[in-house]
C-alpha cells in the first residue's frame, strides 16, 4: 500500500499538465525583457564567455523545440491530449528561443554555429528514433539547463542580464516535472528489453553530461563564474535525485562517478535536488507571477 501512495504523491495526469500550460501560454505575453540599460562588462573575456554561455542555451531550446514538436505529431492521432501537452511545451521552449535570439544581439552577440563536440551531442540526438529515449535524454538535457541557470542566477549580478536567467530558471524548473510525466507515459508498457536499453542510455548520457561540464568551463565560466567541480558535483546531483523517488523505474546512477563528486546517494530522496523534479515543484511554477526561484543564495 505504501507503494501506491508513494505513485499517487508523484504522478499527475495529463491533464493537470495540460491545464498548467494553457495557463502559462495566457502569461507568456506579459514577460517582456526589458533591454534599455546595456550591460557593463568587467571584461571583453566576461562578454565573450556570455555569448557562448548563452549560446548554449539557445541551442538547448531549439533542440526541446524540435523534438516536443516532432514527438506531438507523432503521438497525435492516438493520444491528442498528450499531443496537445507535448506542443504547448515546445512552444515554451520556441517562446526562449526567441527570447534568447533578441538577447544574444542585446550583448553584443549573435546565435553562432555550433561547435564539433556540441553538434556532435545533439546530431547523435537528432537522431534517436524512440520516444522515449528522446524523453529521458532531452529531461537530463532539462535538469543540467535548470541546474546551470540557477547557480548562474545565483552569482551573476548585471541587472540587465538577470531577468533573462530568472526566466529561464523558472521556466525549466517546470519544464523538469513535465518531462518526467512525459517519461513515465513513454515507458508505460514497455518491455523488460526496452527498459534495460533506457537504463544503459542513463547511465551513459549521466556520465557524458557531468563530462560536458568540463568543456563548458572553458568558455562560460568568466561570465558564470561556476568552478568545474561545483558545476560537475551539481550535475552529478541533480541528475542522481531525477528517479530518486521512483526506485520502481530503474534508474540507478553510476555509483563510482557519484562517490568521485562526493554525491551521497542515500541522502537523493530528501534532497534539495529530488525536490526539483517534483511535481510540487512544477505546482510552485505554474503561475508564472506567482512562481518563486528558491534556494539560490
Ligand atoms: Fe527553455
Ligand atoms: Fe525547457
Amino acid at each position: 500500500m505504501a507503494f501506491l501512495h508513494a505513485q499517487v504523491a508523484t504522478r499527475r495526469p495529463t491533464s493537470f499538465w495540460l491545464h498548467a500550460l494553457r495557463r502559462r501560454r495566457e502569461r507568456m505575453a506579459e514577460h517582456v525583457l526589458d533591454l534599455s540599460a546595456p550591460v557593463e562588462w568587467s571584461s571583453a573575456e566576461e562578454q565573450r564567455a556570455a555569448i557562448a554561455f548563452f549560446n548554449a542555451a539557445f541551442r538547448a531550446e531549439e533542440s526541446g523545440l524540435r523534438q516536443a514538436h516532432e514527438l506531438a505529431d507523432e503521438v497525435a492521432a492516438l493520444d491528442p491530449e498528450l499531443a496537445e501537452t507535448l506542443r504547448l511545451y515546445g512552444d515554451e521552449e520556441g517562446w526562449h528561443r526567441q527570447l534568447l535570439t533578441e538577447f544574444l544581439h542585446f550583448i553584443g552577440g549573435e546565435v553562432r554555429p555550433m561547435g564539433r563536440v556540441t553538434g556532435t551531442f545533439y546530431r547523435l540526438y537528432g537522431r534517436a528514433k524512440r520516444m522515449e529515449s528522446i524523453v529521458l535524454v532531452n529531461l537530463m538535457f532539462e535538469s543540467i539547463g535548470s541546474t546551470t541557470y540557477r547557480m548562474a542566477l545565483a552569482r551573476v549580478k548585471h541587472p540587465a542580464i538577470r531577468p533573462m536567467l530568472t526566466i529561464l530558471t523558472r521556466d525549466e524548473s517546470f519544464h523538469v516535472p513535465l518531462n518526467v510525466h512525459f517519461l513515465k507515459h513513454a515507458m508505460a508498457g514497455k518491455s523488460e528489453l526496452a527498459r534495460l536499453r533506457l537504463r544503459l542510455l542513463y547511465k551513459l548520457m549521466f556520465v557524458a553530461l557531468v563530462a560536458s561540464a568540463y568543456a563548458s568551463r572553458r568558455r562560460a565560466k568568466a561570465f558564470d563564474r561556476i568552478e568545474f567541480s561545483e558545476l560537475a558535483q551539481a550535475y552529478a546531483e541533480h541528475l542522481a535525485a531525477l528517479f530518486a523517488r521512483e526506485p520502481e523505474l530503474g534508474f540507478t546512477p553510476p555509483p563510482l562517478l557519484l562517490r568521485l563528486l562526493g554525491v551521497d546517494a542515500s541522502k537523493l530522496a530528501s534532497s534539495d535536488a529530488a525536490a526539483v523534479a517534483s511535481v510540487e515543484a512544477a505546482e510552485a511554477a505554474i503561475d508564472r507571477h506567482s512562481a518563486v526561484v528558491t534556494g539560490l543564495a
